[in-house]
């Protein structure tokens, strides 16, 4: 099928959109299917919906076409960054197709994509040269029967390591590792986790188990603040804190003093990070987000099904920025008002594997 030309009426780069805290609209996280080959129990449990099966048909997934279009207004609202999520991003058919389209996007400075790894031994390789610049794998153990439980009996520990080998077999380096710790569930195995890839090059980010969605069975009291990891860490390997690089970074950085690379922390709910937050989340059907735990989002297929121009896209994108004012985990962290803080596990959410993460 040939692509239908992209008509945008309005052609000069419009000013970055600025939301009611004056944070630019900077980075796109673009989830390009919902179904996964594992089911982590922090994400997608056995006992959910898609957990068991429910998901998307994939005649309901935006075409590569239309993600095009979407970036190009994207673009032209300050976004330069994108990244690829899921569910799992390597199960749509032709991602590799999908990435070079995404490359193509004059703007786009930048394209990541979050993965559980398993498919890049297939995959990696055509990836780079489909223009993906870098790579998070998810990995919550190097401990097998822990990595079992903790992805619902997916995930083969060697299957994993090889998707990081044939990753940096096709040259992507410095990627980034995703641990979620669950206190009571993985937290012993961390060190020996942050030890098998010191020096690597790659750099291990801890996160904060989050109360993102409503099947993951979330407890505040399975979630270890990241100041305890610092503390514990710099016990075995002293850290040196390293400046942010952008106001938008969602991990504080550590290096090890004995030169071995870095650390990361992402504390979603001891330390929030709303304030510096310029992304935008998109979901395979199309719904714009505006917050990894909002509960209401825009439809776009209309806009982009029914109109033969994207003027009206454009704008009704830039209108839904000018107009966010969210910041849920520092309305829900610590020093919040008693009105809002509290248990919010219940309150009703998008899933993660929906939105990306
Ligand atoms: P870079 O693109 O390299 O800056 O990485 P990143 O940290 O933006 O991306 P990544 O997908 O690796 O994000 C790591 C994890 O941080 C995600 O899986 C989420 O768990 C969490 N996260 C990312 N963005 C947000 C956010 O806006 N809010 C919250 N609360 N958590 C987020
Ligand atoms: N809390 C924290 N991180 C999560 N992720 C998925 N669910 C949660 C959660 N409840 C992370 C995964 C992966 C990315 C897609 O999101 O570890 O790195
Ligand atoms: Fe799949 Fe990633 Fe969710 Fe695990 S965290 S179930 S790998 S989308
Ligand atoms: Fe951004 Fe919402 Fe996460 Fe805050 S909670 S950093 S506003 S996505």
């Amino acid at each position: 099928m040939t692509a239908l030309p992209i008509k945008l009426k309005s052609e000069a780069p419009v000013a970055p959109a600025l939301d009611r805290f004056k944070r630019p609209l900077r980075e796109l996280r673009l989830s390009v299917i919902d179904r996964c080959n594992f089911r982590c129990t922090y994400c997608m449990p056995a006992d959910s919906l898609q957990g068991r099966g429910v998901f998307l048909p994939l005649v309901k997934l935006l075409t590569d076409h239309e993600i095009e279009r979407l970036l190009n207004a994207f673009v032209q609202l300050g976004v330069e960054k994108v990244r690829i999520t899921g569910g799992e991003p390597l199960v749509r058919p032709g991602i590799p197709g999908l990435v070079k389209t995404i490359a193509s996007v004059p703007g786009i400075r930048d394209i990541a994509m979050t993965t559980n790894g398993v498919l890049l031994p297939r995959l990696a390789e055509d990836l780079a040269e489909a223009g993906l610049k870098r790579i998070t794998v998810s990995l919550d153990t190097l401990d097998e029967q822990v990595l079992h439980t903790m992805s619902g009996g997916k995930a083969v520990l060697e299957e994993v390591l090889a998707g990081i080998a044939a990753a940096e077999a096709a040259g992507f380096e410095r990627m980034k590792i995703n641990t979620v710790v669950q206190k009571g569930v993985n937290d012993h195995t961390i060190l020996d986790l942050l030890d098998h890839f010191r020096g690597s090059g790659h750099v291990v980010r801890l996160i904060e188990f989050m109360d993102v969605g409503n099947s993951n069975h979330w407890r505040r009291d399975e979630v270890v603040p990241s100041a305890e990891w610092v503390e514990r860490i710099n016990q075995r390997w002293p850290l040196q804190a390293l400046e942010p690089k952008r106001a938008s970074e969602t991990a504080r950085r550590y290096a090890y003093a004995d030169g071995q690379g870095e650390v990361g922390f992402i504390s979603s709910i001891t330390e929030p990070f709303c304030g510096g937050c310029s992304r935008a989340r998109i979901t395979a059907d199309g719904i714009l987000y505006t917050c990894l735990f909002a509960n209401k989002g825009t439809h776009l297929v209309p806009l982009l099904r029914q109109h033969d121009d994207d003027d009206a896209l454009l704008e009704r994108i830039r209108q839904v920025w000018l107009d966010r004012e969210d910041r849920y985990s520092e309305l829900r962290g610590p020093g919040a008002n008693p009105a809002d803080a509290g248990d919010h596990a219940n309150d009703p959410k998008v899933e993660m594997y929906r939105m990306g993460g």
